[in-house]
């Protein structure tokens, strides 16, 4: 008999989740259901630093997310190494991480080189931060990286449907498995008032003299800019609660502001757009089973959303392990047939 999965979801935690179920259960039929893909997603906008950070990510435990960081990095660390880094869109790359206060970190284990600068290093670099990271790591493009995850999905036999959902119960009898990776729409299709946006803005500009990154947290914020092949990606705020998808300009001005103070050497860049998007935050990340009652009839759903700011470093990593969750709600369905 041939087995019905539905992934609901086609940012990159959906996507990644749906090839994790064609590896693990190759016979699986696979349908991704959702109502934005590529460029409309949250996903397409992110800046894709990899680097998973303790106080972004709460309420997962530091094993986990070692272990989900470790995992995650050893898939995007080989593409960038591999002749389909330019198709899939990651780069190794380096950059400065500069802190008011220094964050507890993990990242030596896991990248290619997380140093510590010492005090004359800093001063070297103009920076009135106390702590500093000379990071070698990966730069996932989302706008390049989503394309090629769908090509892989596709090649795969993977179906596509372009639908709106209201209720999982929609799914009842069509499915013998769903893998729930809506985001931050968890809230209003599966009820679930613990996730809650931080909404981002960032600029996209013309720099392509800067080569490395800059991730600045100073004064309690997070100026940032992370470059892509063809712009510079400038950020950024987080507005915990904000639904707001429109522009800023006041933000836009700030951001600006902030950034040229912090890295003179963007004088002279052209914006090209800007963009606002909304982090799906939820304390902590739901990689989870669940049988649930829906009206009459029970729906074996994985849960894979909630992944904040991120998304992009953790998505394969939890996308191997909702995948895992898929392939034994299976194997129980199949032996509760016999
Ligand atoms: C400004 C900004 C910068 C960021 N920078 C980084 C970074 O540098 N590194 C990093 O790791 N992360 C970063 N992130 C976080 C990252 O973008 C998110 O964590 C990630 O994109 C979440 O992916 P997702 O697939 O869960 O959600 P989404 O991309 O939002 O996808 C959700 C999918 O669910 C579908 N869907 C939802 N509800 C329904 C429904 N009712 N019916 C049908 N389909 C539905 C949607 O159509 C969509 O396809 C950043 C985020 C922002 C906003
Ligand atoms: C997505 O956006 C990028 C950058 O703006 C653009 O180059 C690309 O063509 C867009 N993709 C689609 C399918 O529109
Ligand atoms: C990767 O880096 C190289 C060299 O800087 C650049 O030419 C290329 O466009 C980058 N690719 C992506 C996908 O960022
Ligand atoms: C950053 O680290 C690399 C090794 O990981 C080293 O070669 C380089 O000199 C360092 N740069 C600075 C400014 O510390
Ligand atoms: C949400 O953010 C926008 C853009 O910065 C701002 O204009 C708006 O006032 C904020 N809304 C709330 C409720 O804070």
């Amino acid at each position: 008999m041939m087995v019905r999965v539905c992934v609901v979801g086609a940012g990159i935690v959906g996507l990644s989740t749906a090839i994790n179920i064609q590896r693990l259960i190759p016979a699986a039929q696979i349908t991704i259901i959702a109502n934005k893909f590529g460029n409309d997603t949250t996903s397409a906008g992110a800046g894709g630093l990899f680097r998973p950070n303790l106080g972004h990510i709460k309420g997962v435990p530091i094993d986990t997310l070692k272990r989900w960081s470790k995992i995650s990095w050893q898939h995007f660390s080989s593409l960038a190494l591999s002749s389909e880094a330019s198709s899939s869109g990651n780069n190794v790359t380096n950059g400065f991480v500069l802190q008011d206060t220094e964050e507890p970190q993990f990242l030596n284990e896991v990248i290619f080189s997380y140093h510590k600068l010492s005090r004359d290093e800093l001063q070297r670099l103009n920076s009135n931060q106390k702590h500093g990271y000379n990071i070698t790591t990966v730069i996932t493009e989302p706008k390049k990286y989503l394309p090629w995850l769908m090509r892989k999905y596709k090649e795969h036999g993977g179906q596509v449907v372009f639908r709106t959902l209201t209720s999982l119960e929609e799914l009842c009898g069509q499915y013998d498995v769903v893998a729930n990776c809506c985001g931050l729409n968890a809230k209003y299709l599966i009820g679930d008032e613990s996730i809650y946006p931080i909404r981002g803005q960032l600029i996209r500009m013309r720099a392509p003299w800067i080569r490395g990154f800059y991730y600045i947290e100073h004064d309690g914020y997070s100026t940032y800019a992370v470059p892509h092949a063809d712009y510079m990606i400038l950020g950024g705020c987080r507005q915990e609660g904000n639904f707001s998808e429109e522009i800023d300009p006041a933000l836009t001005e700030d951001i600006l502001r902030r950034g040229k103070e912090k890295i003179p050497g963007l004088e002279g860049a052209k914006v090209i757009d800007e963009w606002a998007g909304l982090r799906p935050t939820r304390i902590p990340i739901r990689v989870e089973k669940e049988s649930m009652k829906l009206g009459s009839r029970t729906l074996k759903v994985v849960h894979n959303y909630g992944h904040g700011a991120n998304g992009i470093s953790l998505s394969w990593a939890t996308a191997v392990d909702a995948a895992q969750m898929v392939n034994e709600l299976v194997d129980s369905s199949s032996h509760s047939k016999l």
